[in-house]
């Protein structure tokens, strides 16, 4: 892969991306294949992930992240990804989904006592939006949180929850008040250990298998009020707010399996031998070769200027909601074509569990459904481009 021109890299940014390749090659390629197949969470690798400052690249370092910028994190998130999804779930949830709420809407307390252990890689962050009856609407959720004094009583169920089994902390979305809908969303920052958390059984998944997902279940789980982010009401913003975030981290998910399958495609196309020829030198092959190249270099430039456009937002505040949603849907759509192709490439090879082909091919279908469907990525896109509310 080239250099973007107009994206031209600092040294620190070639310096996290080379060091994120080298951990990805040496420590996670060798494991990627068996914790797929036994869908046991990587911990000793995630472990490292941390060390390496990799689960909090954009926070502040007196908050115990590693300072750099949201670059530096796509950079460094697609190099893992071009090996393994499942460990890019987990870093991306960790940085964006968990932390960034609380980054830009915790308070310094909050911030110190939430994000740092989790920047630092000591403990696991996980969000808790979706319900069994409200995914796509997110705004349709009946989890309640009720104030009792200085507390808050929590009830109900959340779906869905990337490192449910294994987080540490969640940040968690409630009704305050069912009658204003989306404005009686409150959001949550909660331990656990906290009684009357319950995590349900772990999902069986077609992909990203080695990243843990199941249900959260609150029964009158009592919480500090202290424990709240933002005010009443301003949770549906800010989950809206960090999904903006996530997308980033998705769609540099769908650009690393799309590369990881690319490269291996184009290294057997100039391998494999038909009809007394290499199988790239067939002008059917190639084609897919152009195909799969020009989309994914498009998936890099709207997913790069999903990012610069995020670390402007951090002095000007402007959203950047139509960045992230065209850089999900373009590149998780470019993810399901090139896998596609790369299989099909490869053939039998393709089909077989001893190439990771055919894992990337189930990786990438995933991220066309969550942080969003494709749908709602064109319904964000759609309503912004027509005004419409
Ligand atoms: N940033 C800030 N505010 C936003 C916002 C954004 N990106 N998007 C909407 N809002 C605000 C709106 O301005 C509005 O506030 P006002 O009334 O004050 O103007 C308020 O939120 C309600 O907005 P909408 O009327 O647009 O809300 P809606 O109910 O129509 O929903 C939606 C909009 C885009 C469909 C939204 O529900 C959505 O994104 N749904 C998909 C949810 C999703 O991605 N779920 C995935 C969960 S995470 C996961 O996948 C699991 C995991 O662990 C990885």
């Amino acid at each position: 892969m080239s250099d973007l021109a107009i994206y031209p890299l600092s040294n620190e940014h070639k310096m996290i991306r080379e060091a994120a390749r080298d951990f990805a090659q040496k420590e996670v390629a060798p494991i990627a294949a068996e914790f797929d197949e036994s869908g046991e969470f990587p911990s000793k690798t995630v472990k490292k992930m941390g060390e390496l400052g990799f689960m909090g690249i954009e926070v502040p370092e007196e908050y115990g992240g590693a300072g750099m910028d949201c670059l530096s994190y796509v950079l460094a998130l697609e190099e893992i990804c071009k090996v393994d999804a499942a460990h890019g779930t987990i870093m991306s949830v960790n940085n964006s989904l968990y932390i960034h709420g609380i980054l830009k809407f915790g308070t310094d307390d909050q911030k110190r006592k939430f994000i740092t252990p989790v920047a630092s890689g000591k403990s696991i962050g996980a969000y808790a939006l979706t319900e069994p009856q409200s995914g796509s609407d997110a705004g349709g959720m009946k989890c309640l949180a009720i104030r009792d004094g200085e507390e808050y009583i929590l009830n109900g169920r959340k779906s869905w929850v990337t490192s449910g089994p294994v987080a540490d902390n969640f940040v968690v979305f409630m009704m305050t008040d069912p009658a204003m809908k989306q404005k009686g969303v409150s959001a949550f920052v909660v331990e656990g250990n906290a009684k009357g958390l319950i995590r349900g059984k772990k999902e069986p998944k077609l992909g990203i298998r080695a990243s843990a997902t199941s249900e959260i279940i609150f029964e009158n789980c009592r919480i500090p009020a202290s424990n709240r982010l933002g005010e009443e009401g301003e949770g549906f913003k800010i989950a809206m707010t960090v999904l903006d975030a996530g997308r980033i981290g998705i769609a540099t998910q769908a650009l690393g399996i799309a590369e990881g399958a690319y490269d291996a495609a184009r290294l057997y196309a100039s391998q494999r031998e038909a009809f007394g020829q290499t199988i790239g030198s067939f002008q059917g092959t190639g084609f897919k070769f152009a195909d799969m190249k020009t989309r994914i270099e498009a998936a890099r430039l709207l997913t790069y200027n999903a990012a610069m456009t995020k670390e402007k937002s951090k002095q000007t505040g402007a959203r950047y909601t139509l960045e992230a949603s065209m850089a999900k849907l373009f590149s998780s759509e470019t993810a399901m074509f090139v896998t596609h192709q790369a299989v099909q490439i490869h053939a039998g090879m393709g089909y077989s569990r001893e190439l990771p082909l055919e894992r990337f091919f189930r990786d990438a279908k995933i991220t066309e459904i969550y942080e969003g469907t494709s749908e709602i990525q064109r319904l964000v896109i759609s309503r912004s481009e027509l005004g419409i509310k």
